[in-house]
């Protein structure tokens, strides 16, 4: 399964992401996707040694796609990057079985659907072609931006999660992306709603949900453990008796008992 978690900036994506994948990890093997160009997945995950992303990489970079860093040429996809074994390369294991991987793709050029920018090439190689087992789940942590995805890739993604929290600000981030999300051709797109205070709150982003169409996976409340994970390091995991944690263990029990 592919999942993809995007919305507006400062929603709780990469919270969502990163607590998503350690939950997952349990039962699953995990590849998380950095793939916001304000890279924190590695953060959220109680990462904090350097970690060079891949677009970093030139010559590993080079070697699988055939492209020159900064270089912009089409011949790039006429040579099928080898990705089978990508994950194992430039991954870092976050437990010692290595259920949980990480991959930083650095900054992702947006060039849009003809851009041949090497880690755009990658990351849209990796969803593309990575041949999934059934115990196997990419979450892909995301921006706002979805269109450089371009259709062929968007088409692998198997399940989208727009984050949004209470606001309209946030929800016509969402309105744009369950647009673009249509126009590439990614057939299920789901909300989260974060940083819930009130019943109140989550009525009214419900409501304003239902009208752009977007079915809501689940809520998750505003909850002081995610600041305190966040300031001492470590992944909201560490803090069971965290309510936000609970609310992403049922949504991964949503997702996983009706799997897209
Ligand atoms: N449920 C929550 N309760 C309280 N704070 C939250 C919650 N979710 C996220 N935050 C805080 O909001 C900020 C942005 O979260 P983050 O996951 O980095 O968002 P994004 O990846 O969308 O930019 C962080 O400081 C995080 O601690
Ligand atoms: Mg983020």
């Amino acid at each position: 399964m592919k999942i993809a978690v995007t919305g507006k900036g400062g929603v709780g994506k990469t919270t969502l992401a990163g607590t998503l994948a350690c939950i997952l990890s349990r039962n699953y093997r995990v590849f998380a996707i950095d793939a916001d160009p304000d890279m924190n997945l590695a953060g959220s995950l109680g990462i904090h040694t350097p970690i060079t992303p891949i677009s970093k990489m030139k010559d590993l970079i080079k070697d699988r796609t055939g492209a020159e860093p900064g270089s912009s040429f089409g011949e790039v996809f006429k040579m099928n990057p080898k990705i089978s074994d990508l994950p194992e390369s430039l991954s870092i294991n976050y437990d010692e079985e290595g259920r949980l991987k990480l991959l930083v793709m650095g900054t992702v050029d947006k060039g849009g659907d003809g851009c041949v920018c090497p880690a755009s090439v990658l990351l849209k190689a990796l969803l593309r072609h990575l041949i999934l087992k059934k115990d196997e789940i990419i979450i892909l942590d995301m921006e706002a931006g979805i269109e450089h995805l371009g259709r062929r890739t968007a088409e692998a993604v198997d399940l989208m999660i727009i984050v949004v929290e209470p606001g309209l600000k946030s929800l016509e981030t969402a309105t744009r992306i369950r647009k673009l999300a249509r126009d590439i051709g990614v057939e299920e797109v789901v909300a989260v709603i974060n940083k819930v205070s009130s019943a109140d709150e989550e009525a009214f982003v419900s409501t304003k949900l239902n009208e752009i169409g977007l079915n809501v996976l689940g809520s998750i409340p505003r909850d002081y453990n995610v600041v305190k994970a966040d300031m001492e390091g470590l992944p909201l995991v560490d803090y069971p008796d965290s309510p936000a944690l609970v609310a992403v263990e049922d949504i991964a029990e949503n997702i996983l008992n009706n799997p897209p």
